[in-house]
């Protein structure tokens, strides 16, 4: 088996190896927390040894139910928002043929919703759907978040009313908490399919829970697969014998405290660009707190070679950059010969499309560490389940192993409530009197 790798030669002209060994310890010391429970926010960590213990049982309903929402649907909605949409999204557009959406292929489209309160946007989607056989997952954790509740009450109606109210019972699955939250009761009261997000998982650690596996399995994509590529990736970080992670978490604090406080990912795959969002939303929501963190962005190129390229390599020098590169594609293209060769183009005829690309690439990457960007870089054989299910485990961990070396509680969120707060008190929900009339103070 082929393992993704880490390779971070281009960040040593920034920083020095014995830098990066000095904060071995510390890192050392955060992924035995990891494993024995014993760090900040340990009531959230039941994602570090979830797809080595993932049970046959609940994979089968999982799939079990795929298969009854592709045998009704032609068009699933996912609805949730943060970690209970990024991580499905990112996997399914990775897998998928980027222009399934416009074939008419028999296979059962997974669009997402929720994820946003854009009128338009939910405006646009129930038109779409009003000639289409569709089901809906509805994920939130809480079963209280307002941006998938107004989506799902939009969608529930518009079902009910297109195909009757039991067999939208047939179409509707829920995943959400045990027992609490609203979600749950309306569930109960409906009679819904449901699967449960374990307390001891967090939204944005949660792609191999229900909360991704579903719609991944909607799509038509092999779950059990990408679940053997996390277990796989789990048991050598875990143990040490693959240190892949602890690299990444060791580097990137290294650069951090060097004065390098932007992290690009950076993809020369356009179908990686949402592992990008899920990524940025991993790292963000758990390193961004107490006044500290890396701000993580991302960019796809070359594409953003042509926007974002400038500033990367001329602006401030206070990012890094980490590229995911992937050695095979799917495909093979070969760049045409022209008699004519008019468009000068002939020096490439006989070349692959990604050879062009990989050189692309490298010249970035050599023009970016010259121009004051070091660069971190991650090989993955394929863009597949099982690698995709590496590397999502591998960004787990690392991202766990590096809030506790950040010194933060990586599995809480508390700077998320600002907004709700605000926006509940201007909405005058009830419960928020107080702090109605405080804001309305502050606007006068
Ligand atoms: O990572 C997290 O915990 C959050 O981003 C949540 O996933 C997000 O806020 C959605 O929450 P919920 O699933 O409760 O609707």
């Amino acid at each position: 088996m082929d393992i993704i790798n880490v390779e971070t030669t281009g960040v040593l002209g920034f920083v020095d190896q014995a830098s990066i060994d000095a904060l071995k310890d510390v890192g050392n010391k955060a992924l035995r927390k990891l494993i024995d429970g014993t760090g900040v926010g340990n009531d959230y960590i039941g994602w570090v040894n979830l797809p080595q213990h993932i049970s046959g049982e609940l994979l089968d309903d999982i799939s079990a139910t795929a298969a009854q929402l592709r045998s009704r649907c032609e068009v699933v909605v996912a609805i949730g928002i943060g970690g209970s949409y990024l991580g499905a999204k990112a996997i399914i557009e990775a897998l998928s043929n980027t222009f399934s959406a416009y074939t008419n292929n028999a296979n059962t489209k997974v669009l997402f919703a929720g994820q946003n309160i854009g009128e338009d946007y939910l405006y646009e989607l129930q038109d779409f759907l009003r000639d289409k056989q569709f089901g809906i997952i509805v994920i939130s954790k809480s079963g209280t978040t307002t941006e998938p509740a107004i989506a799902f009450r939009l969608l529930k109606e518009q079902l009910e009313q297109q195909v009757g109210v039991d067999e939208a019972r047939k179409r509707i699955v829920a995943i959400t908490d045990a027992k609490k939250g609203a979600l749950r009761s309306l569930t109960v009261t409906e009679g819904y399919k449901s699967f449960v997000i374990a307390d001891n998982i967090g939204g944005r650690f949660s792609v191999l829970t229900p909360v991704g596996l579903l719609p991944i399995a909607v799509a038509g994509f092999d779950i059990h697969a990408l679940i053997k590529g996390a277990a796989d990736m789990a048991k050598l970080s875990l143990s040490g014998q693959n240190d892949c992670a602890m690299t990444y978490a060791l580097t990137r604090n290294t650069l951090y405290r060097s004065g390098k406080k932007i992290e690009i990912l950076v993809n020369y795959n356009p179908k990686l660009h949402s592992v990008g969002e899920w990524w940025k939303q991993l790292y963000g929501e758990s390193e961004g707190k107490d006044g500290k963190g890396i701000f993580p962005a991302s960019v796809d190129n070359t594409t953003d070679l042509h926007s974002m390229g400038q500033w990367i390599q001329d602006g401030e020098r206070t990012v890094f950059e980490t590229v995911i590169s992937v050695a095979a594609p799917e495909n093979e293209l070969r760049i045409p010969t022209d008699k004519e060769n008019l468009d000068g183009l002939n020096y490439l005829a006989g070349k692959r499309v990604d050879e062009v690309n990989k050189m692309a690439e490298l010249g970035t990457r050599i023009a970016h560490i010259d121009g004051g960007v070091p660069n971190i870089k991650i090989s993955l054989p394929c863009i597949s389940p099982y690698y995709l299910g590496q590397l999502i485990y591998f960004f787990e961990v690392a991202c766990g192993i590096s809030g506790y070396i950040l010194g933060v509680n990586p599995f809480n969120q508390p700077g998320v409530e600002g907004y709700k707060r605000n926006m509940f008190a201007l909405l005058e929900k009830p419960g928020y009197e107080k702090e109605s009339n405080a804001i309305k103070a502050k606007l006068k």
